[in-house]
């Protein structure tokens, strides 16, 4: 007797999938495993009632920290509130109990729904068209940097290996990039906190692919001089990659495609309802513009008339970046967003983030120091070290103290061209009040760092967890369910 097994996707074609039938030996399990790999006795498990696992679990719940229960300005990463209604639409079983190797005549309403999210993901972001494939931002950032590749490779142009990145830009950027087979080179920032187009003119050498940019930066400053940038990266024969993981600051205000971008990443857990945090789960849509959509992976989504389908059809193409379609669940709730929200929406979003970020700047900026003192977009930088100077508190002692006030910190440390830096992000979904309660727990902490320092010092106290030696909970783990 033998077993059909569906192995991998061996080849595929407009017509669906072709799998290999393999003869698999109908054995018992010993005469199938090594014997130095099967156990000798039952292993030791937890004997545990119901209602005692279910205790468990719950009591682990609560000992976290979510965007349920508090403020989470997470810089750079977004953690804004996601309508719950999304997870429901996410979760209908028309959409979950699909299998990715249905035909696409069974599939014609998900087919449809990726056509017209990459539809309305190319409008928003002023590209021609894309893939929803990539499952995170830094597999949209490889995915975009392999489309560099393959445009410069169709150009005989091989030489250029060299991809400009800004001091600021968030770490997975260069190392995408690097991955694709790329070298990197830093641009350094000027006094304003933005790429110095004068660095920027010397290093456009013949071997320079393009230039990696998020817009507004990490430091959450828009790129004034975007488009002299542009016309001069092109001008070089250079392309450029936008890093759109911040993209909740400008929806429906300005477009990357009318700044001069080629290749963007979206962040669809950041900025299109889905919630993240701890890996996952995530999309990172890559868009492109003309120049590139002959590059861009397969399967594409088309429509003929009324019907999908799934386009092989691209002698150009990069191939596959996933398995299947992407993370199916994810672009639901993005379209889902997308449609709710409407054009108005997604603009007063972005209108509200950058609102919450320049509210919480200017009520903070008295007391902390504020790195560069101009409007900002969806986030701000505060740097600490005028009190670590004077006050002996630093940036990680005021994240710890943020905890026992029920609030999650902001990012620390990063940027680091700022030393001790807060990067504050409240999002859109954020009340007047939870922000007025953020500004009074930071003055809070700002006067007990002049009374009580050594309470900051020893701050988290009423965390379930008090502060860990986060450089060992990384190099050593402790992994176990039980102590030896
Ligand atoms: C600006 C920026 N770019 C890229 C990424 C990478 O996204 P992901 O974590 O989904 O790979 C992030 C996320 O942390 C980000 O904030």
């Amino acid at each position: 007797m033998s077993k059909k097994l569906i192995f991998e996707m061996s080849s595929v074609g407009r017509t669906g999938y072709r799998f290999p039938d393999l003869d698999v030996p109908d054995l018992p399990l010993k005469d199938q495993v090594n014997s130095s790999l099967l156990r000798e006795s039952i292993p030791v498990l937890p004997e545990v009632s119901e209602v005692d696992i279910i205790r468990h679990y719950n009591g682990l719940s609560k000992r976290n920290f979510g965007l349920d229960s508090g403020f989470y300005p997470l810089g750079s990463c977004t953690m804004k509130y996601n309508p719950k209604i999304n997870e429901d639409v996410g979760s209908l079983p028309g959409f979950t109990n699909i299998h990715p190797l249905q035909s696409e005549d069974s599939v014609q309403g998900f087919l449809e729904l990726i056509f017209e999210t990459t539809k309305s993901l190319s409008e928003i972001t002023g590209m021609k068209w894309g893939t929803l494939q990539p499952f995170a931002g830094a597999h949209g950032e490889f995915t975009g940097m392999k489309l560099f590749k393959a445009y410069f490779k169709k150009r005989d142009e091989l030489h250029r290996t060299k991809v400009l990145v800004p001091t600021s830009a968030h770490g997975t950027n260069p190392a995408s990039a690097t991955i694709a087979g790329f070298h990197i080179e830093e641009i350094q920032a000027d006094e304003r906190g933005l790429v110095s187009v004068e660095s920027l003119k010397n290093q456009l050498t013949d071997d320079v692919a393009g230039i990696m940019l998020t817009n507004p930066s990490t430091l959450g400053l828009f790129e004034k001089d975007i488009i002299e940038i542009a016309g001069l990266v092109h001008e070089a024969g250079g392309l450029l990659y936008y890093d759109g993981a911040n993209m909740n600051a400008i929806m429906g205000k300005v477009r990357p495609g009318d700044m001069g971008f080629d290749v963007i990443h979206l962040n669809l857990h950041k900025t299109f309802s889905t919630p993240h945090g701890g890996g996952g789960p995530g999309a990172g849509p890559v868009l492109v513009s003309e120049r590139l959509v002959d590059f861009l992976p397969v399967p594409d989504v088309k429509k003929d008339g009324e019907n999908y389908f799934l386009d092989y059809n691209k002698a150009d193409s990069i191939g596959r970046v996933s398995g299947f379609y992407g993370n199916m669940a994810v672009l639901v709730k993005a379209y889902a967003y997308i449609i709710t929200m409407g054009s108005d929406g997604l603009k007063k979003a972005s209108e509200y983030a950058v609102l919450n970020a320049n509210y919480l700047k200017e009520k903070l900026k008295g007391t902390f120091h504020l790195y560069y003192d101009t409007t900002c977009m969806h986030e701000f930088v505060l740097s600490a070290k005028k009190m670590k100077e004077e006050l002996g508190i630093s940036a990680l002692d005021i994240a710890k103290g943020l905890l026992d006030y029920g609030v999650h910190p902001p990012t620390i440390y990063f940027p680091s061209i700022v030393p001790e830096a807060m990067m504050i992000e409240p999002t859109e979904t954020e009340s007047k009040e939870t922000l007025d309660y953020f500004v009074k727990t930071m003055l809070e902490i700002y006067q007990k760092a002049k009374d009580n320092p050594e309470e900051l010092h020893e701050a988290p106290r009423n965390t379930p967890v008090r502060r860990v030696d986060e450089v060992m909970a990384v190099k050593q783990p402790i992994l176990k369910w039980h102590a030896e």
